[in-house]
């Protein structure tokens, strides 16, 4: 430090705050802060069920642990190239096709530590200062947060449950403003589970291209769609427009691999290539093993898939039945991802005037010992979100407790 700095600084006249002033907007994940409040009640002792956290409860299939444990006694324990490894790209450019019947070159592919990591460095690599983001309410919890983090203004477009949570592209219209640069998109939905159909998706779109922004599209719960409901990608047709819309995708639901933190981006070389340098400068790469393992994955047998599905779906309609059969609760059926996102707003006046679904949450967990996420976090103040990424067991014995503690309301 050179002598005219220390004297400002002594003099009072340089105050630097600890904390970065960009982290003033940002808030702890809601979803994170209910999973660690029902660890600290464990640790008392105290039996909590914990319907929070937004993670399968099953195992990673026994053939992707095997494949990894290969990987490493072959040596892959070293740096990879900064977008992810040939062959996973490869792979992924691979399942593009099969998938979304899209030809896929390995340029348009980014491998990233999660798809929680693809949003980030997308939102990095494409927003300048004061560029809105257009994201559908409710949303995932981190969506605003990682728009506010990368410089850029996060501008929320109402869905309604009247519409199954599908956004009308004529609010889209009304929300676009000449800073407006990104659409994010999320089908099946975290928290609302749910689905656009092919004529939706394609509506909104052709309405956002015609609007002149970038669809980014969150299509992590892809495979978990239930019934005879189809998943359709923002990729819907080869004739859209490529170079608008970017996927984002990863191993963590369907292959239960959370913790090994691998997700990928689908889309532009140029954007490709803008996140691979903040990668290469932040992270170096994606973790090698984790590679290995998501190659196993992307290029392997998906027979687990329909017995989880079969599972996911019992637990779904249990809960939905359950839920409704509660006094106040209104819950519809979800057609994907492992959510049901019941309205409390008739139950919250029972409990004070003016309860808002913060305090629902707060009084489940003291009343009935039952971790559930409230609406607010995701845009959705009256709302509560149960995950059913759990046994039946545990759903059968967390509505029987619900029941009980809301009939004494
Ligand atoms: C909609 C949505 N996107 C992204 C993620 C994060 O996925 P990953 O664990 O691969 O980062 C989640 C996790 O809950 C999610 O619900």
């Amino acid at each position: 430090m050179n002598s005219a700095n220390s004297e400002n600084i002594a003099n009072g006249y340089v105050q630097m705050s600890k904390i970065s002033t960009r982290l003033a907007a940002i808030e702890p994940s809601a979803t994170l802060a209910v999973t660690q409040k029902t660890g600290e009640l464990r640790a008392k002792g105290i039996d909590v069920i914990g319907f929070s956290a937004g993670e399968p409860d099953f195992a990673t299939p026994q053939h992707i642990i095997e494949a990894a444990k290969a990987a490493l006694d072959a040596g892959a324990t070293r740096y990879t190239p900064a977008a992810g490894t040939v062959a996973l790209k490869r792979a992924v450019a691979a399942q593009n096709e099969r998938v979304r019947k899209i030809s896929t070159s390995d340029e348009q592919v980014i491998i990233c530590t999660g798809a929680k990591h693809v949003l980030y460095n997308f939102f990095m690599a494409v927003l300048d200062v004061g560029d809105e983001v257009l994201i559908p309410s409710p949303f995932y919890v981190s969506y605003p947060d990682q728009v506010r983090l990368a410089g850029g203004i996060p501008v929320m477009v109402p869905t309604f449950a009247h519409d199954n949570w599908v956004m009308d592209p004529s609010l889209l219209e009304k929300a676009v403003t000449s800073r407006s640069k990104v659409l994010l998109l999320n089908s099946p939905s975290n928290p609302t589970g749910g689905l656009y159909n092919r004529d939706q998706m394609k509506a909104v779109v052709d309405k956002a291209i015609s609007l002149g922004l970038y669809v980014i599209s969150d299509e992590i719960y892809r495979d978990l769609v239930y019934d005879d409901h189809e998943f359709v990608s923002a990729m819907y047709s080869p004739d859209v427009d490529m170079s608008r819309i970017f996927i984002v995708d990863g191993v963590s639901k369907t292959y239960a691999m959370t913790g090994w933190r691998i997700g990928w981006g689908i889309g532009d070389p140029e954007i490709v290539a803008a996140m691979t340098k903040i990668q290469g400068q932040a992270i170096t790469n994606p973790t090698a093993i984790s590679q290995e393992a998501a190659l196993a994955a992307v290029e392997g047998p998906l027979d687990f898939l329909p017995g989880w599905k079969q599972q996911y779906q019992a637990r779904r309609d249990a809960f939905v039945a359950g839920l409704n059969a509660i006094d106040g609760m209104e819950c519809k059926m979800p057609p994907g991802a492992f959510y049901v996102f019941p309205d409390v707003t008739q139950i919250l006046p029972k409990m004070a005037p003016g309860s808002t679904d913060i305090d629902f949450a707060k009084w489940l967990l003291e009343n009935a010992n039952v971790a559930v996420v409230p609406g607010t976090p995701f845009g959705a103040p009256g709302y509560i979100r149960l995950a059913y990424a759990t046994s039946m067991e545990l759903i059968i014995e967390g509505l029987s407790r619900m029941t009980i503690a809301c009939r004494k309301l």
